[in-house]
């Protein structure tokens, strides 16, 4: 049923049962009832907590239909509307990038994108104003693994959270929340892919970048 997740998992946890649930992600051991229970109880909280009945002032920025819709949340929006952010970064998408780091740590200059779909967040984009960064550099199988540039050079816009809920990854949806922010983060002006850095990116997060910012 799910041979694709459980690939992920290593040998050794799979002789204990353990599987990935493919919608919150957590890995859990069906024959444990303790990690069953724990299992349900963290699945409704990510449920209940990426659930969007929508907002009654929402500043839409792409419509794809029957594909949902995106929207951009400025400083100085309604408490609520930050309120639910806050939630959704830590109880879903810090916690699986692993951030400790409580919060936005600039909110005058982020700005966030989400993407709705089914009546519920499915993708989530920090962007906030910075002055450089490190530029990537594309990795060229050859190189030694190394994907960032060791000189800052400018950079107008860094992201600094990126994610998509797992049952919606590789149908351009981080593609089409970065296109979005592009055009709307500087009033005025589009930003280029060799304008944006990604900071501290994860292994997904890296081959994400990489495949984007060389299109
Ligand atoms: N492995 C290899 N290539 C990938 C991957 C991956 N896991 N994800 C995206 N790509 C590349 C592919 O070339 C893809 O095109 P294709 O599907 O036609 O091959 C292209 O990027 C565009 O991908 P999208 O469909 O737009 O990306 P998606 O909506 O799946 O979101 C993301 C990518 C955000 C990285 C998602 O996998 C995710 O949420 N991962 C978990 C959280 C995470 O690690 N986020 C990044 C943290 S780093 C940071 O925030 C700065
Ligand atoms: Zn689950």
């Amino acid at each position: 049923k799910d041979g694709g997740n459980q690939r992920i998992l290593d040998a050794g946890q799979k002789k204990f049962g353990a599987v990935q649930c493919p919608e919150c992600m957590m890995v859990y051991h069906v024959k444990d009832p303790e990690d069953e229970l724990i299992h349900v109880g963290l699945h409704q909280v990510v449920n209940d907590t990426l659930k969007f009945a929508g907002w009654k002032k929402e500043r839409v920025l792409r419509r794809f239909n029957a594909e949902g819709y995106i929207i951009a949340v400025h400083h100085g929006d309604a408490v609520h509307c930050w309120k639910k952010i806050e939630n959704v970064l830590t109880k879903v998408v810090d916690n699986e990038l692993g951030f400790s780091e409580i919060g936005i740590r600039n909110p005058e200059t982020t700005k966030v994108y989400l993407y709705i779909a089914d009546k519920k967040i499915i993708g989530v984009l920090v962007a906030h104003g910075v002055t450089q960064g490190y530029r990537m550099i594309p990795s060229t199988g050859a190189s030694s693994g190394k994907c960032c540039s060791a000189d800052p050079s400018p950079a107008l816009c860094g992201i600094s959270r990126i994610w998509v809920l797992p049952t919606f990854r590789r149908r351009k949806t981080a593609s089409r929340l970065l296109d979005a922010m592009r055009t709307e983060f500087v009033y005025g002006k589009i930003i280029s892919t060799d304008e944006l850095a990604f900071s501290d990116p994860t292994e997904n997060g890296l081959a994400f970048a990489q495949s984007y910012t060389k299109r």
